[in-house]
């Protein structure tokens, strides 16, 4: 084993660490409907009659959902990207193209972080589209909004093994590739898709120079304050940005979530020890902290404190400080796909990622305002977060996280709301909530109401740990959750739910994969990541396996369409592979549903020992695809696709 693979296989193994608790939830087995109102009353939650503009935008029920025609493409696996028969899919933007107007040409043999923070980041991976004008719902031209969740060393700089021995000009162009990119784009005449030069909404977020206020309640308190910021309230950047959400007043919602990687020291009889080992921190994978003091534990105790949370970007205001929304709680987020309750609030759905962690809700406490964007700027502010609880008879409840109520107190360690979101994920243990099976994105369907949850995978879940909806143990392959909220409101305290796939291969027998058996054996999908909803209501999945790839579907990862209706409710059909070693990230339709952008993020880093012709691992010098570039001396880099159909039809037929 080489230190390349090892490193993309302790980037994996984040992913997939269960943390131990400290102890087994108590509380939650003593839960009781009195409780749950309490919970609610200190929320000042009181059900309205609405009358807003936006009751017509919250589903009242199930919606017919047409099927796809498109011709599935056959599974596989090489160096190059592939989609279905009829489309095109053009590369739009890659790591180290400009962003800013004053950018450098992109030079991977001599990189800077003066260059990398004015260029595209690497590993795109949320991607959300914003119509220009806004209000327009164009969709010929927009902001792209794309997260950079994490650097890989040892691809992107020349005579590189390991990633620890990065310098710290190496170091600080990684941290310059993390954050966010905004980018203007346009689709041309000729329709293709293309960033529009030096456009004025153009914008890098990092880690290494953009200072991001910290709002909310936990803005302020004792355990965000740092030595050079005793206010508690101003951090710089923000990292490991997975997924993420656009709101209905067009902001972008990002959401941290391996933030343990970046972070060293000694956990003993450190202050937050029993909160940062929760968090897996310290979890040192990326060697700064070398050079970078905020990064050491013991240096800066309460700097990990201020990463872990969603971070709420205006596109539109080049110049407004992003602001980490503290109300929407501190755990490994993945995203925070969003709709509006029936009286016009807005619900965040979040997944934290991670084995037996939590699937989380946020709804705010005011309403939001469709004609006026300033009312909405501070509305993530406040609200009441819940943690969900799945029943074995298919119901379940969002359980609140609010300070002194159900056990959420002093006498449990939490002596406020700020305690509360801090630890987000103990407040939830003692709530009751179901773990399950690494909770990615979770996303609304604004057509029929419901709203989907992968659970990627779990191979540490053991047979006597199994419940409905987590059914399998040393489950490889994920399954695909469907909810539905009471009364159709994303406002509800409640749901039932059903699982609408069993991933695996469908050829084996029932137990281990549960699909509509007109599923094919091109079509099948192991462990579910992204999703996105078209807007036909039309449900698809982009999947991540990993390195080991081969031991779950043994062909690329890729984006799937997958129906949710009628007698083909549960066939999935393959639309786009991505090339060897890339995980599928970031499905984006434009509001007319005709473009499709996809982000592949780390071509030729996972699992390539398993890629015939290539049995080794991966690195700058000697990558296992060159993608997309293939330009001798070029390394793969991550980029985002525009898809449209040759005929400029919608995707998915
Ligand atoms: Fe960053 Fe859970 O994927
Ligand atoms: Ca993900
Ligand atoms: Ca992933």
């Amino acid at each position: 084993m080489t230190q390349r693979k090892s490193f993309e296989a302790a980037l994996e193994a984040v992913d997939d660490e269960a943390i131990a608790r400290p102890m087994a939830p108590t509380l939650g087995e003593l839960w009781s409907r009195r409780a749950i109102l309490k919970g609610l009353g200190a929320a000042g939650l009181v059900a309205t009659t609405s009358t807003s503009l936006f009751a017509l935008a919250a589903c009242d029920g199930p919606e017919k959902v047409p099927g796809f025609t498109f011709k599935e493409l056959p599974r596989g696996v090489d160096e190059r990207h592939h989609v279905a028969e009829g489309y095109d899919a053009d590369i739009l933007i890659r790591w180290g193209d400009p962003v800013l107007a004053a950018a450098p040409a992109f030079d991977p043999q001599r990189q800077t972080a003066e260059a990398q923070r004015q260029q595209f980041g690497y590993n795109n991976d949320y991607v959300g589209f914003v119509p220009l004008p806004y209000g327009s719902g164009a969709s010929d031209r927009g902001l792209l909004c794309v997260n950079h969740e994490y650097t890989n060393a040892p691809l992107m700089f020349p005579g590189l093994a390991d990633v620890k021995e990065a310098s710290s000009e190496q170091v600080d162009v990684a941290i310059a590739a993390h954050g966010c990119s905004i980018v203007e784009i346009a689709l041309g005449a000729n329709g293709k898709w293309a960033p529009v030069a030096a456009g004025v909404y153009n914008r890098r977020i990092t880690p290494l120079d953009t200072e991001i206020r910290i709002s909310g309640p936990a803005a302020g308190h004792a355990r965000l304050k740092t030595s050079v910021d005793p206010e508690g309230t101003r951090v710089l950047g923000t990292l490991n940005n997975c997924a993420g959400g656009i709101t209905p007043w067009g902001s972008y919602l990002t959401g941290e979530e391996n933030v343990n990687i970046y972070f060293a020291g000694k956990i003993d009889a450190h202050p937050e020890a029993a909160n940062y080992a929760r968090m897996g921190i310290p979890g040192d994978k990326m060697g700064w902290a070398r050079f970078h003091k905020r990064f050491d534990i013991n240096e800066e105790p309460n700097e990990a404190n201020r990463f872990g949370w969603v971070v709420e970007i205006d596109p539109l205001d080049p110049a407004a400080a992003p602001r980490k929304r503290t109300a929407l709680g501190r755990f490994k987020h993945e995203g925070c796909e969003n709709a509006l309750t029936k009286d016009g609030r807005l619900a965040v759905y979040m997944g934290d990622d991670q084995r037996f962690e939590y699937l989380y809700k946020f709804v705010t406490a005011g309403k939001v305002d469709p004609q006026d964007r300033a009312v909405n700027r501070d509305l993530l502010d406040e609200g009441t977060l819940y943690v969900a609880r799945f029943e074995e008879d298919g119901s379940g409840t969002w359980r609140p996280l609010v300070h002194d109520a159900n056990g959420l107190n002093a006498a449990n360690g939490f002596s406020s709301q700020a305690d509360v979101l801090i630890e987000a994920r103990r407040a939830a243990d003692i709530l009751g909530a179901t773990p399950l099976d690494r909770p990615e994105d979770v996303q609304p369907n604004p057509q029929t109401g419901k709203v989907y949850i992968s659970l990627t995978n779990n191979s540490k879940r053991t047979a006597d740990k199994i419940d409905a909806v987590n059914p399998r143990a040393d489950n490889l392959w994920g399954q695909i959750v469907e909810i539905t909220p009471k009364n159709g409101d994303h406002g509800a305290d409640s749901f039932t739910w059903t699982l609408l796939v069993t991933c695996g291969d469908p050829a084996e027998p029932e137990e281990k994969a549960k699909w509509n058996g007109a599923t094919t054996a091109d079509g099948w999908f192991a462990c579910p990541d992204n999703l996105a909803v078209d807007g036909k209501g039309r449900l698809w999945v982009a999947t991540d396996q990993g390195d080991e790839w081969t031991k779950t579907s043994g062909a690329a990862d890729g984006m799937f369409a997958l129906e949710t209706d009628g007698a083909r409710r549960g066939t999935s059909r393959r639309f786009f592979r991505v090339p060897v070693g890339a995980e599928m990230c970031g499905p984006c339709f434009t509001p007319d549903s005709k473009t499709f952008f996809v982000a592949v993020q780390h071509p030729g880093a996972d699992g390539t020992k398993d890629f015939k012709g290539f049995e080794r691992a991966s690195t700058f010098d000697d990558p296992a695809t060159r993608w997309p570039d293939f330009t001798p001396g070029m390394p793969p880099r991550p980029s985002v696709v525009a898809i449209r159909e040759k005929k400029g039809g919608p995707i998915g037929g």
